[in-house]
């Protein structure tokens, strides 16, 4: 009974921790740099514009207050303005001025407030990367359908480590994953050194019995001031995982075997984590995950892996009659 209680007042602690950070970190903190408020505060704005300019039907000059409000939020004396939503405004506004060059009654002061801006900031050397593209419609593709059927987590690893190049390219195709408004709040941190591997999954808890044998560790966060406000509490761990999942097909994708490692650690012990790890303490942790080759010996041969059988689809798939 007394240690029922202890667990469940251990819970309470946890959330009122969970709640300070939340509050301490999003982004209607005013301890937060206002560079970076701007800066997710853009790339989420102009992504409605981007998706405004998607629908089948864009309604002529949509969003013209929040074009001024961006607009204006940029222009802000004093602040230091991230690269990526300048360059994903730039792409947006260009595109939206674009799709409009055929209408006769603009509103002509909002649009010279695109083109100035535009004209300053190609001056500036800023390139323009967001606005709308082209795509090929999904095919039905069976060899993407066994790709996917292939995925399995391995705990026997060689002790190869990944090579920088090899990282790079699998994180580039992890960030395909979606995101909330494209404000990609999650990050990757790689770590290759024995020791700090050992210290990490010590911490971890869930790799007894092959923890020795992890060359590569990523771990996967999500940055709290991408988030703002009571009804976002939870979504960077919905980013989050997203991220994590197309990390491990991407992964898988490049030939290399991986493993997820859940963080369901206390608020104390994922502090310790931030610190061994260098993470800021603006992030939560998602999960890590264990990868590496394939021992060369075992090359041709098949790999022991868990079972791990799926439910029956009646267990999991409910569709709707009415
Ligand atoms: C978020 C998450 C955390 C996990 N944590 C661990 C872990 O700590 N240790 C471990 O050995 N496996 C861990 N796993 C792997 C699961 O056991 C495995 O994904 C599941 O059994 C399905 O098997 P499969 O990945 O081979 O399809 C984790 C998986 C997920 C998605």
């Amino acid at each position: 009974m007394f240690r029922r209680l202890a667990k469940l007042l251990q819970m309470l602690f946890e959330y009122l921790h969970d709640m300070w950070q939340f509050t301490r970190y999003n982004s209607h903190s005013p301890l937060q740099p206002r560079s970076k408020r701007i800066g997710f505060h853009t790339v989420i704005e102009t992504h409605t514009l981007e998706k405004g300019l998607a629908l089948p039907k864009p309604r002529p000059f949509f969003g013209l207050l929040k074009i001024k409000t961006i607009l204006r939020m940029q222009q802000q004396k004093g602040v230091e303005r991230e690269l990526f939503p300048r360059e994903m405004l730039l792409g947006a506004l260009a595109a939206y001025l674009n799709w409009h060059k055929e209408y006769p009654d603009k509103p002509q002061e909002v649009i010279d407030q695109i083109k100035n801006f535009i004209e300053v900031e190609r001056a500036a050397g800023v390139t323009a990367v967001g606005g709308v593209r082209e795509v090929s419609p999904p095919i039905n593709d069976l060899a993407a359908q066994q790709f996917l059927q292939s995925r399995y987590s391995s705990r026997i690893f060689d002790e190869q480590i990944l090579p920088q190049a090899l990282v790079e390219q699998i994180v580039l195709l992890a960030q395909k994953a979606p995101s909330q408004c494209n404000r990609q709040s999650s990050k990757v941190y790689v770590f290759s050194a024995k020791d700090k591997i050992d210290a990490l999954l010590e911490l971890q808890g869930g790799s007894k019995g092959f923890s020795h044998n992890v060359p590569t560790l990523f771990i996967v966060t999500s940055e709290i001031t991408a988030w703002g406000g009571p009804q976002q509490r939870n979504q960077l761990y919905v980013d989050g995982g997203l991220f994590a999942m197309q990390l491990m097909l991407s992964i898988h994708a490049f030939g290399v075997l991986n493993c997820p490692l859940n963080l369901a650690v206390s608020n104390s012990t994922e502090a310790t984590i931030k610190k061994l790890a260098d993470i800021p303490p603006s992030e939560r942790l998602i999960m890590m995950v264990a990868a590496g080759f394939p021992s060369p010996a075992s090359e041709g041969a098949a790999l022991t892996v868990a079972s791990s059988p799926r439910r029956p689809l009646n267990e999991v798939l409910y569709t709707s009659r009415n």
